[in-house]
Order: structure tokens, then C-alpha cells, then sequence
């Protein structure tokens, strides 16, 4: 259905108070058969993943904001644009009568005709700030370090002065305009001041792994902890094909005290292992190694003075140009066609490694060979999440069109430390977005993972039917998948409903096959049909 009439639809008149629900924009219902792909697929995985002794974990859905902007980077679109965040624990007084006054803030139709509606906003604007400010000196909100999309309380104090300062100017032509922004701009950063306890719901898992394994003291259990889980992420992008804002990730994390390539290369060859599985043929891995604390940032300030270059900067687009102060590395990432030439000749990480970094390099291209998995060198994959050091690594397929991720890691040594976790700590890892993996597999057309009925009973006459219930309970005890239909129909419409549902075989009982205690078995595909006592019918219906 095209969007147009998407909308049409949506906009019907009610009638009668009656009214259509919709699944929310970015977010799809997955409907058998479907279903049944993925739930192979899921089963498929996790073989995988525990074959290499990886165990589960499962981690709540929604965390504290903070923990994914720390971990993810305030700087980056996941955290900026995409998090779905929450409303804040109600649990704190002072908090709850922050979210209050807010929540007025938000509602008031502010109008230069209504002095009242001015005076009330920023009566309630000083309100909020002489709270906040009180709840703050309390420690009941902790000021912000990190700016990661969140507005300090002095930004909202200085769009209150600019406002005071508006209303006190001769309301020539342009008054409206500068009042209006003013509003405006009050109402964002209120809207978006810090508040304790803001909860998100999960973008990715890497974050909420680390934290439960720091919370868990998972460093004090033998060995590493190699642990994958399976779930819903949400990012509010813009959906299209193979994005979505509820989307599905399978993902592994290696944390430890080893930093060892064979761990990088271990993790890689297993994701292969389970494209093998699937039997998709067009993949691509591309790796890269992105430095360190100590080799990164002199790359960076090299790549900013080239990108500063004016005969460079100018044939960038607008989003670049802003890159090159904001984030450089940023400017590899870019998928604009005009730009590929001038990122084509940009100085190449991999040329600016430290000699650790290099070497860490070189033996995971190594470990890769050994292990046959086959690698594009790709000096342009940044990746867009700030926790990433040295391996980055994705695998793309051409079948996927835009979208064409299957699935994207890397390691993050030091990200344990940076929440609070014990020193020393490396991590290593991937999430797999589960919604491609299954374009990917129904595009290669060779997993048939639908689940036939294998047997429906087709019965007629009240002695016939104690005996379905106890033959259909036998059937399923034995593993069989079993269509019993709850009331009587007549054996031709039985088959056809049967035919219909695509069972195997029809097992029928009327009265002849109670007075002579064997069943009659038709199977749908050949036309078969024979008598048979119960022992034998277990093996004829195998699957
Ligand atoms: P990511 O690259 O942001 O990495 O996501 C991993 C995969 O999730 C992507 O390659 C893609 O297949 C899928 N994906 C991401 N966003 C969407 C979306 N909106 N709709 C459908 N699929 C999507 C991470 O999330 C990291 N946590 C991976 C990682 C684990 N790094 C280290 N450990």
C-alpha cells in the first residue's frame, strides 16, 4: 500500500466511536508462516553461538538514558536523534514537580496578544529553574558532564533572559518573529534539561551487557565471558526498507583481560559460520582497524587539516563541512556519490596506526586466513558508534539494497573502565540485524522453514470422537503436529480443509474403523490411503 492511501485510510471518519488500531510507524507484526523463518533462524543461531560456548543473556529493554549516551557517544545520530526516551521515575518528589512544571511549560499557548499567557510562562520558566537548581545543590540531580543531546540548566536561564529582553523592545516589524523564537526556543530547552532517572528504551545491547557485567562482578568468573542474546532495539530513524524503529538484533560480546586478535577473528568466523547456515552466497566482510586512544587523534587532526584543505572543503557538502570540526571520521562514513572521489585520496587510518595498533592489525588479517574467511580491507569503515578501538568490522550484502548491513561490530577496550567497571577490561563484539538476515535468507530461497500439519483428524459420529481426542493426544506426545477439529464435519469438507492447511496425511475415523479398531491414513500428496492399527501409525506419519 502506497503511503497516500496509507494516510487516506488512517484519516476515515470514526463512525460510531469505533476506530481501527494501527501498528506504530517503524514497527511491523511478523505473521506466520513468517514467523516460522524466524524462529529457525533464531534457533539456528543460538546452535551457533553455543557451539563456540557462548550462553545467553537477557538484559531489560529500557535502561537509564545515561548509560547508552556514555557508552554510545552524545554525539553520535543514535543518541541524539533516535533514542525513545521515557518518562522520568516518578519515584523523587522534587523530580516528579521538575516533569510537572515542564509538562505546563509544554501546554501553554503562549501569544503576544495575551499578556496573561506570557506572564504564566515565565512565571513557570522561574519556577522550574529556582527548583532545579535547589534539587541540584540537594544531589537530588546530578549536573550533567556529558552534553550527549541534554540542555544545561544555564542554556534554558539564558533563553529566559533572551525572552525578558524581547519584551522589553519597541514592537516594531520584526518583534513577532524574535518573540516567537524566543518561545520556541524556551520551550526546547526545557524540554530537554537533564533530568535524573530518564530512562530510554535499549538502541543496542553492547552498553547494557557492560553494565550488567560490572553490576554482576562478572570479572571475578573463570576465564572470558562470552555471552549473546536476542531481542527488540528501537531507534526512532526513518523507516524504509530494512529499517525499522522496533527492530530485531542477535548479538555476541567477548569481555576479559585478553585483547587477542584470535578472540576478533573467533567472533568473525562464527557470524560466517552462521551465513553458511542460512545459505546466503552474496556477502562481503569488510575490517578495518581504527586505532587507539594514543594513534587516533593524531590521524584526526591530519585528516581535519586535509579536509581544511580549501581545493577539499569546498567540493564537500554541507553535512561534511560541518563534520570536519565536529567529527572528521565522520566524513569517511559518507555515502554521498560526489563525495567518493575526494574520500578515495583522504590519509587511510590503517597508515597511521601505532606500532601496537598495527601489529593487533596484522595478526587479526592473519588469524582471518587461517580460519579461510575470506576479507576486504576497507580503511573508510568507521562505524557509527564512539566506543569503537582497533577491529571494526561489517558484513554487507548486495541483495539488500540501501540497507545493505547484515551485521557491524568491533572492539571496545575501555568501555567496562568508563562506566565504572573494573580496569583492564576488553571487550570485543557484533549485533546482527535479524530483520535483514531474514530478507537476505527468503532472497536466497533455499531455507523452507514453514512447518507442514502432519496429520488432521478427520472424524464423524459420537464414538469416533473420544478416539480422535486420544489418538490426536498420542500423535503430539510423539512429536507430531496435529489439526483436531473441535466440531464434527463431514469427511469431504474435511478434506478440503485439510488440503487447504496443507496437512500430509488425513487420519480418518468413522464408525467402520471403531468396530474394527484400525484407522484409515490418506496422505495428500500421492492419494494413498490405508488401514492401519495405532503402532503402525506413529511410523507411517513420521516426519
Ligand atoms: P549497529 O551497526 O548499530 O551496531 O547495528 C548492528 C546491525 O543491526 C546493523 O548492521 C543492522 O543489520 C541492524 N540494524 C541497525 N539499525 C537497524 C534498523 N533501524 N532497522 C533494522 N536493522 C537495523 C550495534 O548495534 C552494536 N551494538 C554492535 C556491537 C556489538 N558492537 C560491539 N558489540
Amino acid at each position: 500500500m502506497s503511503e497516500g492511501t496509507k494516510r487516506e485510510k488512517d484519516e476515515r471518519p470514526v463512525k460510531e466511536g469505533r476506530r481501527q488500531f494501527r501498528a506504530i510507524k517503524g514497527t511491523r507484526d511478523i505473521l506466520p508462516p513468517d514467523s516460522a523463518l524466524w524462529n529457525w533462524f533464531e534457533k539456528t543461531a543460538r546452535g551457533v553461538m553455543e557451539s563456540y560456548n557462548f550462553a545467553e543473556i537477557r538484559t531489560p529493554i529500557f535502561e537509564e538514558a545515561e548509560l547508552f549516551a556514555r557508552s554510545i557517544g552524545g554525539e553520535t545520530d543514535v543518541v541524539n536523534k533516535e533514542m525513545f526516551i521515557l518518562q522520568e521515575d516518578y519515584e523523587n518528589k522534587e523530580v516528579l514537580e521538575l516533569v510537572q512544571l515542564r509538562q505546563r511549560i509544554e501546554y501553554i499557548n503562549v501569544s503576544a496578544a495575551r499578556p496573561e499567557s506570557i506572564e504564566d510562562f515565565a512565571g513557570v520558566i522561574d519556577t522550574f529553574l529556582e527548583r532545579y537548581d535547589s534539587a541540584q545543590k540537594k544531589g537530588v540531580i546530578r549536573q550533567n558532564e556529558y552534553s550527549y543531546g541534554y540542555v544545561m540548566s544555564d542554556e534554558l536561564q539564558e533563553a529566559r533572559d533572551i525572552l525578558r529582553d524581547i519584551l522589553r523592545m519597541p514592537r516594531d516589524s520584526g518583534w513577532q518573529e524574535s518573540f516567537d523564537l524566543a518561545v520556541a526556543e524556551c520551550k526546547h530547552d526545557i524540554a530537554h534539561v537533564f533530568l535524573q532517572s530518564r530512562n530510554a528504551l535499549r538502541p543496542e545491547a553492547t552498553a547494557s551487557v557492560c553494565r550488567a557485567y560490572i553490576e554482576h562482578g562478572m570479572q571475578t568468573r573463570p576465564g572470558d565471558q562470552k555471552l549473546y542474546y536476542v531481542g527488540p532495539m528501537f531507534r526512532r530513524e526513518r523507516p524504509q526498507k530494512g529499517r525499522y524503529r522496533q527492530f530485531y538484533q542477535i548479538g555476541a560480546e567477548v569481555l576479559g583481560t585478553s585483547d587477542a586478535p584470535a578472540i576478533d577473528a573467533e567472533l568473525i568466523e562464527m557470524l560466517t559460520v552462521l551465513i553458511g547456515r542460512c545459505q546466503i552466497e552474496k556477502w562481503t566482510l569488510l575490517v578495518n582497524s581504527i586505532g587507539c586512544a594514543e594513534c587516533r587523534p593524531k590521524y584526526v587532526e591530519l585528516l581535519r587539516a586535509e579536509l581544511r584543505k580549501p581545493e577539499i572543503f569546498s567540493k564537500l557538502g554541507p553535512d561534511s563541512q560541518r563534520r570536519v570540526e565536529t567529527n572528521p571520521l565522520r566524513v569517511m562514513d559518507s555515502k554521498l556519490p560526489e563525495e567518493q572521489p575526494i574520500i578515495e585520496k583522504l590519509p587511510k587510518i590503517s597508515e597511521h596506526l601505532c606500532a601496537e595498533c598495527r601489529e593487533h592489525y596484522d595478526k587479526l588479517k592473519k588469524e582471518l586466513d587461517l580460519r579461510k574467511v575470506p576479507f576486504v580491507e576497507t580503511p573508510r569503515l568507521v562505524r557509527g558508534l564512539d566506543y569503537y578501538m582497533r577491529t571494526t568490522f561489517e558484513i554487507t550484502s548486495p541483495v539488500l539494497g540501501a540497507q545493505n548491513a547484515l551485521c557491524g561490530g568491533g572492539r571496545y577496550d575501555g568501555l567496562v573502565e568508563m562506566l565504572g567497571g573494573p580496569k583492564g577490561i576488553k571487550g570485543i563484539g557484533f549485533a546482527l540485524g535479524e530483520d535483514r538476515f531474514i530478507d537476505a535468507i527468503v532472497e536466497a530461497k533455499k531455507i523452507d522453514a514453514t512447518r507442514a500439519v502432519d496429520v488432521f483428524v478427520a472424524w464423524m459420529g459420537e464414538k469416533a470422537y473420544p478416539e480422535a481426542v486420544r489418538l490426536a493426544r498420542v500423535l503430539r506426545d510423539a512429536g507430531r503436529a496435529v489439526e483436531l477439529p473441535a466440531k464434527e464435519m463431514k469427511f469431504g469438507k474435511a478434506f478440503e480443509r485439510a488440503d487447504k492447511i496443507g496437512a500430509r496425511h488425513v487420519l480418518i475415523l468413522g464408525e467402520d474403523e471403531i468396530a474394527s479398531k484400525q484407522v484409515t491414513v490418506k496422505t495428500l500428496a500421492s492419494g494413498e490411503q490405508k488401514q492401519m492399527g495405532e503402532a503402525e501409525l506413529l511410523d507411517y506419519v513420521r516426519r
